[in-house]
């Protein structure tokens, strides 16, 4: 392959400094966009949509088609792994996931065992069918949720401010709360593998609650099951890079990056951004991190964000992404400016 004919994201998540960084939005498929509101109803809900395949690819394809970004993320969601390991998943409408909370013995024997890859074949899928119709240069990213938190959705039964019920399982009893990670560890090393196999790209592993752990807590429920993970998708697939994004880890991230032997940091909104490219670019390219709140608001602080990032971030390989995902009711204007201003 001459490397004009691959991806401009592959190009910097390989180590080059491009002089335009490449650019995807995180949820970026997603409600902000009329043509997925009108999919979604049609589909009935928001997991109908992800396990349909000709309406998932389609879901990921919209902002492409729009926007033309550099990659396109599978549509999809963390929560469909507990789903597969044989745990309750719904969404309420309008206030997020719930699941049948997995807190004792009882409960984590039920779903005991391995996910079933059957039930995640549809967005396997998926993959198959977004890789056949992307254009060539748009790179396809798959993902999963990082063991602790898929785990905190799991124990909780729903997402929760501090990750309390989480914390305290893993504090009253760390075997089960090791046993319940290790289910995750397994299923997820299977999962990206098989989106692999089926052409994504490069995955990223969305760590979002990695900040509410301190410094041992972290190595052991955040960068340990990671790493796990890394060496179980390298032994299959050596060339896929691997995107970690331990959200809030702030500095801690280093660490993680040297342990868990990621090949890409992203960025959260948050962080020190003298820190990030000192501490962590050194180390690997970043990914990140305009504050999806400055993206809604739009106006003059915008271009300056956006200008101060590339200037930050951009004399080493860099992918400019948002902090966290998309809000929902950003304008479609913004987003239009937004990419003017990375490309400009
Ligand atoms: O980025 C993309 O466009 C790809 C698809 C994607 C979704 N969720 C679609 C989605 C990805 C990568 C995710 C990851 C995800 N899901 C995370 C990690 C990243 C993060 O945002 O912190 C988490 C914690 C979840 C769990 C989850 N899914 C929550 C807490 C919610 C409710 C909050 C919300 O935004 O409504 C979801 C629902 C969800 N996942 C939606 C989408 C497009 C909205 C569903 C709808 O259409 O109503």
């Amino acid at each position: 392959m001459s490397t004009h004919s691959k991806p401009v994201f592959l190009r910097a998540l390989d180590g080059e400094t491009l002089v335009t960084p490449p650019l995807w939005l995180m949820r970026q498929a997603g409600r902000y966009l009329p043509e997925y509101r009108e999919l979604r109803a049609k589909a009935g809900s928001f997991l109908a949509l992800c396990y349909n395949p000709e309406m998932a690819a389609e879901v990921t394809l919209q902002p492409i088609r729009r926007f033309g970004f550099d990659a396109a993320i599978l549509f999809s969601d963390i929560l469909v792994v507990p789903q597969a390991l044989g745990q309750a998943l719904w969404f309420a409408e309008g206030e997020g996931p719930r699941l049948e909370p997995v807190a004792d013995e009882e409960r984590l024997r039920a779903i005991d065992g391995q996910a079933d890859q059957d039930k995640l074949a549809p967005i396997i899928e998926t993959v198959r069918r977004v890789r056949a119709a992307l254009p060539r240069e748009t790179a396809l990213i798959g993902f999963c949720g990082a063991p602790w938190t898929v785990a905190t959705y799991m124990v909780a039964g729903r997402g929760t401010p501090d990750q309390g019920p989480a914390k305290e399982l893993f504090m009253r009893d760390p075997d089960l709360f090791q046993r319940l990670i290790d289910r995750i560890v397994v299923s997820s090393i299977d999962y990206l593998n098989a989106q692999i196999e089926a052409g994504v790209d490069a995955v990223q592993i969305f760590d979002s609650w990695a900040g509410s752990l301190g410094p041992a807590e972290f190595e052991r429920w955040c960068i340990a099951p990671t790493k796990r993970i890394v060496e179980g998708v390298r032994a299959r697939h050596p060339q896929t890079r691997i995107i970690g994004f331990p959200r809030g880890a702030g500095a801690l991230i280093p660490g993680y990056v040297t342990a868990t032997g990621v090949d890409v940091a992203g960025l959260e909104t948050d962080i020190d951004r003298d820190f990030a490219r000192d501490a962590i670019q050194s180390l690997v390219p970043v990914q990140g991190h305009l504050d999806p709140l400055i993206l809604r608001a739009g106006g003059p602080e915008l271009e300056r964000e956006v200008a101060a990032i590339r200037s930050a971030f951009g004399a080493r390989p860099f992918v400019f992404n948002l902090g966290h995902g998309i809000l929902p009711d950003t304008p479609i204007a913004h987003v239009e400016r937004l990419i003017a201003a990375v490309r400009a």
